[in-house]
């Protein structure tokens, strides 16, 4: 499986370096036999928006781990507007942790670590997660645009996860997505984004945030700050 949002383009990219004596055609013309670097437009889009409200939650030390990172161009763009972060990517999916590897060869920041298969549906314990993200060690778990693109299970794994792992003081559990508000989903078109996912998969959707709620309950979470975001998208805060 591949990444699926509203628009469906992705795209492998290559930057040649800034001093090179290799024209950019030449670049141009061997980027698709080379480049493992992938390009989601979604992503590139909305990067700058979440960077702005991780603003307002992300302070110097902190351990971040993120759920279904994709091809890694939210990754590589949270890092240098956040020095004093730590940042661990994951993905279930092959050919995004070979993108991810590619972005980190290319950009080599120095607080992204190396990304980690996870299948979030899978309890923790089945991961082989780093010593110091250990359960009840990390700040903040972080999944942009996976709840309505995977299982119920992911999705229950998602915040089994987030209480394994965070701490107990002041962890939280942020994610980006469309979603269903009481059972309405709003406007239109995330009707049809709903239809269209669910035509794909019937185990996709978009997920009512009461659902949501019900989840961080039972993992000692609660919904503590919901940001509307650029294309009827919205961030959802959840803290201990
Ligand atoms: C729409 S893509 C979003 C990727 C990235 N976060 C972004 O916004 O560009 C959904 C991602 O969820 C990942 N995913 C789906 N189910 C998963 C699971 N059970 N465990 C981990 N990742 C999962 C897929 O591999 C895919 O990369």
């Amino acid at each position: 499986m591949w990444c699926i949002n509203r628009s469906l383009s992705l795209v492998p990219v290559y930057f040649p370096p800034s001093n090179s004596p290799i024209s950019v055609s030449v670049f141009t013309a061997i980027r698709f036999l080379t480049s493992k670097m992938l390009s989601a437009s979604a992503a590139e889009r909305n990067k700058g928006p979440i960077a702005e409200i991780l603003k307002l939650y992300l302070r110097d030390g902190m351990k971040v781990l993120e759920i279904a990172s994709g091809t890694g161009q939210h990754v590589s763009h949270f890092a240098p507007l956040f020095p004093g972060t730590t940042f661990l990517p994951s993905e279930k999916d092959a050919r995004s942790i070979h993108s991810i590897v590619g972005y980190l060869d290319h950009f080599r920041h120095s607080n992204v670590r190396v990304p980690l298969f996870v299948d979030v549906s899978k309890p923790v314990s089945n991961w082989a997660l780093p010593e110091d993200y250990a359960p009840n060690s990390v700040d903040v778990v972080l999944s942009i645009n996976m709840i309505h693109i995977s299982s119920d299970a992911a999705v229950i794994g998602l915040f089994e996860a987030a209480n394994a792992l965070l701490k107990r003081s002041n962890g939280l559990l942020i994610t980006y997505g469309a979603y269903k508000f009481d059972g309405h989903i709003s406007p239109q078109s995330n009707a049809d984004f709903d239809e269209s996912l669910r035509s794909k998969n019937p185990e996709w959707g978009l997920r009512d945030v009461t659902f949501l709620e019900s989840l961080a309950q039972r993992n000692m979470l609660r919904l503590k700050a919901k940001h509307e975001m650029p294309a009827n998208n919205h961030m959802l805060i959840f803290s201990r």
